[in-house]
């Protein structure tokens, strides 16, 4: 096999660099890059020259922004940017940077449009990108902008115009230099992947070798160069990063990796024994499985707050998982499933402060205290392409595309104080809420759905007698982010059903209800 050096000459070579001026969507401009098989990172909007030159990229994408390029603490490029000899295309507040810095001129407005909008060509000669994006001569775009071009820079010329800005779309005639009004990484801009697609590969000549199979040979041999012979541990949650490291692991140093899962109790049904039965039995990766219910309901006992019961499943997990690290020798890393987007957040995190609605438990400070090196795989990848990774190193789709799960897991669907009876009658009653779904294809519809545990207890008829038991909440929600959700419209037969099955197979539960708050007002989860 080749050396990770050439390897990863070939997969990160070509890449495109994509400066960073706070728009809400540059996350979603670098997702819509990798989708072309084409690597990028992005970068704070202020990288200087020679930065930009270190990082050598085949192109450049400035993202939008909330300011106004005359504001005298906008975010501005480096000086020179734009003569370098990259291509580059403007987004939004990019696009009126490159205007403004060439001499062309931007207008402010009073009037943010926001939404879709009805753009027209202008009838010149497109250019690549924009041959591959229009085909009609009105299109639709997606629009959040305030200020406008008003008066091109020399040797530039308007592609398209809306009926509330004159220039929607912009080239140079002679470099390859492009704007765009619009959002064309927003699913809602007609084509928006075409015009992205065309740049990444034909104006900046990638030829797409950021591949899922790319990744994992590129990986592997940076693993075991970095690794030699040393021992990696794993903390195996059966979610979906920590599995895909832990197969990606398995397959670079087999042996030389030890996982360790914690069964907390509060794991759905048969949970533990799946992720036993997928990596142990199945890929014969070591695991070593701690059943810790016990310990866990015996210190949850008696709690019902919930920041509480988060904190105390949080540093119970962690103890655990030092208590048995100890058990084993001679290991010196830890792998942990860190992907881009929490890199990302980490390096945005020290300029921005952001609110602490609820804590969530992570490992964080745990190599150091361990005196272990830490191993993250995953770090370049965005969800969606740990997903395609899971799925070619051959782990069962149904993991992979599984709905996120919280740490604390039904810790936080129990409301109040959490006990085995409830744990054991929520599991059963969410079995039948995702075997409903699965069979009616709902599944997929859905960006999380589960169910709660209410401890109240309300009356009933069971047959002849009546019944004074527990009810549970079946939450299910669409989300692109989970920053915000809205509950999903779920067709009236399958609640039916779900009802139905959930109130005649758990004893002990008589009421079904669905939930129908959006977040906000809402969270998802209960508590
Ligand atoms: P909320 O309830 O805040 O949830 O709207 C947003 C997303 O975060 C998940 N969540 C957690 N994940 N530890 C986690 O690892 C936690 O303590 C935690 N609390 C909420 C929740 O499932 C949803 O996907």
């Amino acid at each position: 096999m080749a050396n990770s050096q050439a390897l990863s000459e070939s997969i990160h070579a070509e890449r495109i660099l994509i400066l960073d001026f706070g728009s809400q969507y540059t996350q979603l401009i670098a997702r819509r890059v990798r989708e072309t098989r084409v690597y990028c990172e992005i970068h704070p909007y202020d990288m200087t020259l020679e930065e930009i030159r270190d990082f050598d990229p085949k192109g450049v994408i400035l993202s939008g922004g909330h300011q106004s390029v005359y504001d005298e603490e906008s975010p501005q490029p480096a000086e020179g940017i734009f003569d370098l000899g990259l291509p580059i295309l403007g987004i939004c507040y990019g696009m009126q940077l490159m205007a403004h810095h060439l001499g062309g001129e931007v207008e402010g407005s009073d009037r943010r449009e926001y939404g879709h909008a009805l753009i027209r060509q202008s009838g010149v000669d497109l250019k690549v990108p924009f041959s591959a994006f229009f085909n009609e001569s009105q299109h639709n775009v997606w629009m959040s902008h305030g200020d406008h071009v008003v008066n091109l820079p020399e040797g530039f010329e308007v592609v398209a115009s809306s009926d509330n800005a004159p220039v929607v779309a912009m080239q140079h005639r002679a470099r390859q230099l492009y704007g765009v009004q619009f959002h064309p990484e927003v699913n809602h801009t007609e084509k928006g992947e075409a015009l992205v697609y065309s740049f990444s590969r034909e104006v900046c000549g990638c030829n797409g070798e950021w591949t899922p199979g790319h990744f994992i040979d590129y990986v592997i041999a940076d693993v075991r160069e970095r690794i030699g012979k040393d021992r990696v541990l794993l903390g195996l949650s059966g979610g979906v990063d920590s599995s895909v490291v832990a197969a990606l692991l398995h397959r670079a140093i087999g042996d030389q990796l030890t996982c360790v899962f914690v069964d907390n109790g509060l794991l759905r049904l048969n949970e533990g024994d799946e992720v036993m039965a997928t990596f142990k039995e199945h890929m014969g990766v070591k695991v070593i499985r701690v059943d810790a219910e016990a310990r866990f309901l015996s210190l949850l006992a008696g709690e019902d707050d919930p920041e509480k019961k988060r904190k105390i499943i949080g540093h119970t997990f962690i103890e655990i998982f030092e208590e048995e690290a100890n058990k084993i020798t001679d290991v010196s890393w830890l792998a942990q499933g860190t992907i881009y987007p929490d890199v990302i957040e980490s390096a945005g995190a020290k300029t921005k402060v952001a609110a602490n609605i609820k804590s969530h438990h992570n490992v964080g400070g745990l190599p150091e205290r361990m005196g272990l090196k830490l191993l993250e795989p995953l770090r370049e990848l965005f969800k969606d392409e740990v997903r395609e990774v899971g799925v070619e190193l051959g782990l069962p789709r149904q993991m992979i595309y599984r709905h996120p799960f919280p740490g604390p897991g039904l810790g936080v669907r129990i409301l109040g104080e959490v006990k085995k009876e409830y744990a054991d009658l929520l599991r059963a009653a969410d079995a039948i809420y995702m075997d409903e779904l699965y069979k009616a294809d709902e599944y997929d519809k859905i960006g999380q759905a589960f169910t709660v545990f209410l401890p109240v207890r309300s009356t009933g008829v069971m047959g002849d007698g009546r019944s004074y038991d527990y009810v549970v909440a079946l939450r299910a929600v669409v989300t692109k982010d989970y920053m915000t959700a809205a509950w999903h419209p779920m067709p009236y037969e399958l609640l039916s059903k779900i009802s139905n099955r959930i109130i005649n197979e758990v004893p002990g539960i008589n009421r079904v209800v669905y939930d129908i708050t959006s977040k906000p007002p809402g969270t998802i989860e209960w508590e």
